[in-house]
């Protein structure tokens, strides 16, 4: 919307600053004022006082919600932002279509507790202490505050709150949303399930849902399937988020879309702990998502006078395709979300010791990578496992968290100093919430584990999970990373989380707080992230949970970067990758070259193939350099030179998946696009060449048709033929072909803007 223009007197009238019950709201009417922020913002967020309805719009996106009769608050609409003059008239609840299907379950609520005949997925449940289940929310009074509004409602009788907050995004039109629950009662009560709210997609029957799933060493497999009646559950019960689905959904129109093109409602929930996302159709074929914490194993006691605040549930729409609802997600983490958004510092080159040492690590065989390291171009040297406590396999040493003495006698300050004498900063793992029962932790404090009383403790990788939700471990953990810190010179942490939970007690507090450990656990883990990096504002940290098991936008508040996957098979990278890219961006996707054949499929690739497979997300080197030869190191030092000239690129640009590896496809091809326009990047790849066909023409997106670029290979060749220079328009319309046969082949150009 244009910033400059007036709502229309006696349409719009904004409110600021507007608490007021429902009934006095006519009081306000006549007041129509600037939103604060408005000129600095291109949020705005209005609300007519004589339909009693809220209008959002923000970037490409409007958001309208109103309050109906019964006073429920009902979603409007959600999609392309609409003209300035249209009008909406109040919300008006469904009536009831059957004695069956009561019309709470059929109005389109953004927020609905469970009573008065709900069988649509809750909100919010709660059991009272009298034994009453019956929740009944109505609209109470509400706050617009620049790009943020807030609706509190309140049970028909009962002193629950309930404050659903609303934050816009200006440039992506994405919406932050969550509920704060408030226990005004003179009573606790028990929380059963709650969200951070309902999102309502515009009625149709033909929607498809995207998500995605995924194992330890699989990660990010793109899933498709119709929007059916009933419910399509995608959650994590194992404490954390979890590889097997991620939190993050798209829906589109079957038959209305391809990659580029039409409209995507889409959502990724930021919460790192067990969780929930509901994709229902209801009876009269609307469809909602609903998310929040899991409710299995579940419960919160809220006591008199205490807050439950949800985590958030970010929420946008794209007329681009599925192409467009990614791009917006990137360009919300990077400028939005990350630490130090909106102008995060790249990711440098990094190295890694895990796969070329394993747990063998020590000073000697850790200088001599760095030396390696150093002289192809890595900014960034990190020792991973194997560096603390008694660790000489996965068996011992997870919460001993000294220097080994045999293995760094002098501690770690002789091989950081080389480290930085060699032009790199340090980075070392951790692995903060676990512990091996093989350790001097777990003997002294047996208790600070999740653990049922008189019940088998199961190990996972011979370890067991720390409970951080106790305010013991939590300090333990802060304190130990802290001393890390103080005493080290340490730019980066990869910190590693190796299994899911099981017996998840906490016999410490009382029994009707225990299942409180799914959130406590989760928030602490947060505010240990939160304060080291207030008093350590350098430091940079990379989640990792063996792989991408813990990728979500709760942790990317506190993080710098993701651990992708173990599997660093640059073939099955293709496939990890595009998947992530759905929903987050290559700018925090980290990439490693590692060496061939790999572990994981006994598959050989050329180097340069790894490396381009890499150069497409954030690049590491994680190959053993002492087995490289004089050739290898060649290769890597031109690569990572070129990578360092393409990675803003890559990762701040605009993503194109121009071939998705997904179906089995024997292509895939990424473009990149710089933001300010001056550079194009295309990573093209090939499985095997079948009866001679030539390799797909690449049809480029997001150039300037008039601007001219010049094609230069960074590796490969175009066909025979091609313009060394041509205009925007020749390289979308009429492509760019590439010279790719035989199996395992790679290729890669630039285009610079003339
Ligand atoms: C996990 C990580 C690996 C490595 C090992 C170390 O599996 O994903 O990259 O750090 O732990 O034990």
């Amino acid at each position: 919307m244009d910033q400059g223009k007036t709502p229309r007197p006696g349409f719009f009238r904004c409110l600021q600053n507007v608490v007021g019950c429902a009934i006095v709201l006519g009081l306000f009417a006549v007041c129509s004022l600037q939103i604060a922020g408005a000129q600095s913002s291109p949020v705005h967020i209005r609300f007519d006082a004589d339909s009693r309805v809220f209008r959002i719009d923000a970037a490409n996106t409007t958001y309208v919600l109103g309050i109906n009769e019964n006073q429920q608050v009902q979603t409007l609409y959600w999609g392309r932002q609409l003209a300035e003059g249209d009008h909406f008239s109040a919300a008006k609840a469904m009536p009831e279509a059957a004695s069956f299907d009561l019309s709470v379950n059929t109005t389109p609520q953004e927020f609905v507790g469970w009573g008065g005949g709900l069988y649509v997925e809750p909100d919010l449940k709660i059991t009272f202490p009298n034994g009453n289940r019956d929740l009944v929310l109505k609209y109470l009074s509400h706050k617009i505050e620049g790009d943020q509004l807030s609706i509190t409602m309140k049970d028909i009788s009962l002193d629950v709150y309930v404050t659903l907050q609303y934050k816009a995004d200006g440039e992506t039109g994405i919406l932050r949303r969550s509920a704060e629950i408030e226990n005004r009662t003179d009573a606790p009560f028990t929380i059963e399930q709650v969200f951070a709210g309902t999102w309502n997609l515009p009625r149709g029957t033909d929607y498809r849902l995207r998500y995605l799933t995924g194992r330890w060493a699989g990660e990010n497999t793109v899933q498709e399937q119709p929007v059916h009646p009933g419910k399509t559950v995608l959650e994590s019960r194992r404490g954390t988020t979890g590889a097997q689905n991620n939190p993050w959904f798209a829906i589109d129109r079957i038959g209305n879309n391809d990659a580029e093109d039409g409209n995507v409602w889409f959502g990724a929930l930021g919460w790192s702990g067990s969780w929930k996302i509901t994709v229902e159709q209801d009876q009269l074929q609307q469809v909602r998502v609903s998310g929040g914490p899991n409710s299995f194993d579940f419960d919160y006691r809220l006591q008199k006078g205490e807050h439950f605040q949800t985590p958030y549930f970010y929420g946008g729409y794209s007329s681009d395709g599925i192409g467009g609802a990614s791009r917006l997600l990137h360009r919300f983490e990077i400028d939005s979300l990350v630490p130090h958004a909106p102008h995060p510092a790249l990711r440098p080159v990094l190295y890694n010791s895990w796969e070329a040492t394993g747990f063998d690590v020590n000073e000697a065989g850790q200088l001599a990578l760095a030396e390696k390291a150093a002289s192809i171009g890595v900014e960034r040297f990190v020792m991973d496992d194997g560096w603390f406590g008694q660790r000489k396999d996965d068996r011992a040493g997870l919460g001993d968290w000294y220097v080994n003495p045999q293995k760094f006698p002098h501690g770690l300050k002789p091989l950081i100093d080389k480290v930085h004498s060699l032009g790199m900063d340090f980075g070392l793992w951790v692995e903060p919430e676990m512990v091996n029962p093989d350790s001097d932790l777990y003997r002294k404090h047996p208790d600070w584990v999740l653990n049922f009383p008189d019940r088998p403790r199961t190990e996972g990788r011979h370890q067991l999970v720390l409970n951080l939700a106790r305010p013991d471990v939590r300090a333990y953990v802060f304190q130990f990373l802290d001393k890390l810190l103080n005493e080290n010179d340490i730019a980066f942490f990869k910190w590693d989380y190796n299994r899911n939970w099981s017996e998840p007690g906490w016999p410490a507090v009382a029994s009707e707080d225990e299942k409180k450990v799914y959130v406590d656990f989760t928030r602490n883990y947060y505010s240990i992230l939160e304060e080291l990096r207030e008093k350590h504002p350098k430091v940079e940290i990379e989640s990792c949970s063996g792989g991408g098991s813990r990728v979500d936008l709760g942790v990317l508040r506190y993080v710098d970067e993701f651990w992708t996957s173990d599997n660093t098979d640059a073939f099955d990278r293709l496939l990890i990758q595009n998947g992530f890219t759905y929903a987050y961006s290559p700018g925090v996707m980290m990439a490693w070259v590692t060496d061939s054949p790999t572990w994981v499929n006994n598959r050989t690739l050329s180097l340069p193939y790894r490396f381009l497979s890499s150069m497409q997300g954030s690049l590491g080197i994680g190959a053993n350099l002492n087995k490289w030869t004089t050739e290898d190191f060649a290769t890597a030092k031109q690569m990572i030179a070129q990578y360092k000239a393409i990675r803003e690129t890559v990762q701040r640009g605009s993503l194109y998946r121009l071939i998705t590896p997904e179906h089995d496809s024997e292509q895939s091809v990424t473009e990149s696009v710089a933001r300010d326009g001056h550079q194009a990047v295309v990573f093209a790849f090939l499985h095997s060449s079948m009866e001679g066909y030539p390799y797909p023409r690449l049809y480029l997106r997001g150039l300037d048709a008039h601007a001219r670029y010049r094609i230069t290979a960074m590796d490969g060749k175009p066909a025979n033929g091609t313009p060394a220079e041509a205009s925007g328009a020749y390289w979308m319309e009429h492509g760019l072909d590439v010279q790719l046969r035989g199996d395992f082949q790679a290729a890669a150009f630039t285009l610079e803007r003339q």
